[in-house]
């Protein structure tokens, strides 16, 4: 029987935020540069609220500048184009994030193409994921960062392993692999339509779970000592009325099977928020030669 231990991502992203701290005291010590992120948020979704909340508390904390914009549901795109325009005219602002989902009338794809590259720390502009794909220096999506980080961390060198990535959206699947890929794993990206999910996740050395469905991932696709990454936060019912937080992977089931896991939650989310930061630094580093 093999012991499963959690990864302990909560305490990872600790860490990370601290080193991080200390390196924009440094950079506003010796350069006189404060970095500054720029959030926005467009409408009242409850969970898009938390986030913002969450991330503008932590950009503090770093000891960076904290420029948050709530702007109404009913917003015309044209106004949000022209608030992005002028956060990628403003020297403070090293970093813009426009918080998703946006509200239907708008066009995402139009405002996240609208943001300057070298100020976008979501990495979801066409050119961040280009050049990530061809390997030149990129901001690269939070989530997907800290999976490779907290991989690299616990596994060392992950050249040669064999790496299952399920779920292909833009903002994890694919940047993942593309990662997975420069630390020379052998990628394999499933999705809803794989002929038989369960047995290609079989043959994963890492297996990463991105497909927001709860609980879809069961213990016996998962190889014994494999190391699991449950991206997935889905809130479910629970009988007495409130909900709990489960991944995209059974995780009772993961036990005894799965070498290393990241629980849900406290693994993968809390480096989402820390490589936000990261890239933060990252741009204002590279906007200031
Ligand atoms: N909504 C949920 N997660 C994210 C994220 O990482 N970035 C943005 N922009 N919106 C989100």
């Amino acid at each position: 029987m093999i012991e499963t231990k959690p990864i302990d991502g909560k305490a990872f992203a600790a860490n990370l935020r601290a080193r991080i701290a200390e390196q924009v005291a440094d950079l506003v010590r010796t350069r006189g540069v404060t970095p500054g992120l720029a959030v926005v948020l467009v409408g009242e979704d409850p969970a898009s609220q938390v986030y913002v909340r969450n991330k503008a508390a932590q950009t503090l904390e770093a000891g960076m500048a904290s420029f948050e914009h709530k702007l109404p549901a009913d917003t015309a795109e044209a106004d949000l184009l022209a608030l992005v325009a002028r956060l990628n005219a403003d020297p403070a602002v090293n970093g813009i994030l426009v918080q998703l989902p946006l509200p239907g009338h708008i066009d995402s794809t139009k405002v996240l193409a609208a943001i300057e590259p070298a100020k976008d720390v979501d990495g979801f502009h066409v050119v961040n994921a280009g050049r990530l794909a061809v390997g030149l220096d990129a901001l690269v999506p939070c989530t997907p960062l800290g999976c490779v980080m907290l991989l690299k961390h616990h596994l060392g060198n992950l050249s040669g392993l064999k790496a299952v990535v399920v779920g292909r959206s833009n903002i994890v699947g694919k940047p993942a692999a593309q990662l997975l890929l420069k630390e020379d794993c052998t990628v394999t990206i499933a999705h809803s339509r794989t002929r038989d999910l369960p047995g290609e996740c079989r043959q994963a050395d890492i297996l990463v779970a991105a497909v927001g469905r709860p609980e879809m991932v069961r213990g016996d696709w998962i190889k014994p000592g494999a190391t699991v990454i449950d991206v997935g936060i889905n809130r479910v019912p629970k009988e007495d009325g409130k909900t709990r937080l489960v991944g995209d992977v059974a995780y009772g089931e993961a036990q005894g099977i799965a070498g290393l896991i990241t629980p849900v939650p406290g693994g993968v989310g809390p480096m989402t928020i820390a490589c936000l930061l990261q890239n933060t630094l990252t741009a204002t580093r590279r906007q200031n030669g």
